[in-house]
């Protein structure tokens, strides 16, 4: 693993460089030996014409009327001579009048001819090409290969400069990658205290801080964890508690009243069966494809129900309830969406005091349906709002009070919510009141949850 990450990016890197480079200097040697070959080449052929033509109108010149004797034929031999060319004359029957033959073979388009004109006509003519039977001088040839060599030496040049770029990159890159890297690996080992320095490039730094992001999540989470165990086992302790003492003390035969006992122990066990329902209702929230046999549903029918449901209990307690509820059609489940309302009105009842309002309120709002329920109870602190939803979280006021509950309420509507692609929010003033918001996207079709 630490070698592959190292050569890895290194390795990529290199090649990457020293390729470019050298395709570089390979695409700009071929590409100027090409046009300069064919720019030589030009002007070799018509250097060799302009030859021809001259030798034509030095035969010409030299003629006796088409017959050439045998001291034009020296002249022209040494005119060939100095000017290192093989010259072939022809009279006008084609017959070899006098020739001055190549040292070797004539490359292909390494010759030219011309006509020898006398008075407008034709006596004759002339084939020249250079005495090696090459297109190019010496220097030519030397000027393209020097022309090749400076290229491979600018071509090596820069593969070592890219060599030696690639090299600082990769160095500089890697570092605050290990760094990185280190601190993931503290993170997965258990050490999420550990947080990796922000600094380098935008992208590095990005990558740094989101990691950071991911491990004060996780150590909230973890947090959480441990407070929820602490917090589960303290709920469960009290009525089994309670069940203990009453059992033992029956068994040491000091209980005075028998079914008032009986009675308290129902309740204790009563209890702990809906701690244990709430426990497993929050569990049900939480499962992935918890909406499968979901439906269109109204949900101001589940909330008038509700109210219904609820009428005796705040009337017993002396809150008034009302409900100003429009149709609102939502995709969902009718019974995790009536557990919403239900565990809303629970709180409504609970943490509002006799001669307190709470009104339930459903309508429509944009793409949205909208449930509220308020209340003029005891309300929650601006400190105490970001908690509410956490599970196990209870309020300071609501643990003194003798019926508060598990603080698991909130935590299943805010996943209910959350499993119906909605959102849920509260907005409270501390003695004033609550208000709890479910938005739930209205549905005709079914969403992808
Ligand atoms: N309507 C409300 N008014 C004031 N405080 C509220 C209201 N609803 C919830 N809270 C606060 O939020 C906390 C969490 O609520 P939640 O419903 O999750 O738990 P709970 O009511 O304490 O217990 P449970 O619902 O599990 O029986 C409550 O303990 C209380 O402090
Ligand atoms: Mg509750």
């Amino acid at each position: 693993m630490r070698g592959r990450l190292r050569w890895g990016l290194r390795a990529r890197l290199v090649v990457a460089f020293v390729a470019v480079a050298m395709l570089g200097a390979v695409l700009t040697t071929v590409y100027s030996s090409v046009s300069l070959t064919s720019h030589l080449a030009d002007s070799a052929r018509t250097r060799l014409q302009n030859s021809a033509t001259h030798f034509g109108d030095v035969a010409a010149v030299v003629s006796n009327r088409g017959r050439w004797d045998l001291q034009s034929i020296q002249t022209m031999h040494h005119l060939a001579q100095i000017d290192f060319l093989a010259v072939h004359l022809y009279d006008s029957n084609g017959q070899p009048v006098f020739t001055h033959p190549p040292s070797g073979p004539v490359q292909p388009g390494a010759a030219a001819s011309a006509p020898v004109m006398v008075g407008g006509r034709q006596i004759g003519r002339v084939t020249v090409s250079r005495d090696d039977g090459r297109l190019f001088t010496e220097e030519e040839i030397q000027l393209r290969q020097q022309l090749i060599r400076m290229h491979v030496i600018a071509g090596a040049t820069s593969a070592a400069i890219a060599l030696a770029a690639a090299l600082y990159l990769a160095v500089t890159l890697s570092r605050p990658l290990r760094r990185i890297r280190a601190g993931a690996e503290a993170m997965g080992a258990g050490d999420l205290d550990t947080r990796v320095p922000e600094s380098g490039d935008d992208e590095i730094r990005a990558v740094a801080e989101a990691l950071n992001g991911l491990a004060e999540t996780l150590q909230q989470e973890e947090g959480l964890r441990k407070e929820s165990v602490a917090d589960l086992a303290h709920e469960l302790r009290t009525p089994v508690m309670g069940l203990l003492a009453r059992v033992e003390a029956a068994q040491d035969g000091v209980l005075a009243d028998e079914t008032a006992n009986l009675a308290a122990m129902h309740d204790e066990a009563l209890r702990l069966t809906g701690l244990l329902d709430d426990l497993s209702a929050l569990a049900e929230a939480e499962r992935p494809g918890l909406l499968l046999s979901a439906q269109e549903v109204d949900l101001a029918a589940i909330a008038v129900m509700q109210v219904a449901v609820f009428a005796d209990s705040f009337a017993e307690k002396g809150i008034a309830l009302s409900s100003d509820a429009d149709m609102a059609i939502v995709y969902g489940e009718p019974k995790r969406l009536e557990q919403i309302v239900v565990n809303l009105l629970s709180n409504a009842l609970r943490y509002t005091d006799a001669g307190g309002r709470v009104s339930i309120a459903v309508r429509t709002a944009g793409d949205d349906a909208v449930l509220e329920v308020a209340d003029t109870g005891i309300g929650i602190s601006a400190e105490d709002v970001p908690h509410v939803f956490t599970r196990f979280w209870r309020g300071e006021k609501s643990r003194s009070r003798a019926t508060g509950g598990a603080g698991i309420g909130l935590s299943i509507v805010k996943e209910l919510v959350r499993a119906h692609g909605g959102h849920v929010s509260v907005e409270s003033v501390p003695g004033g009141g609550s208000v709890f918001r479910v938005l739930i996207p209205q549905s005709a079709r079914p969403h992808t949850f």
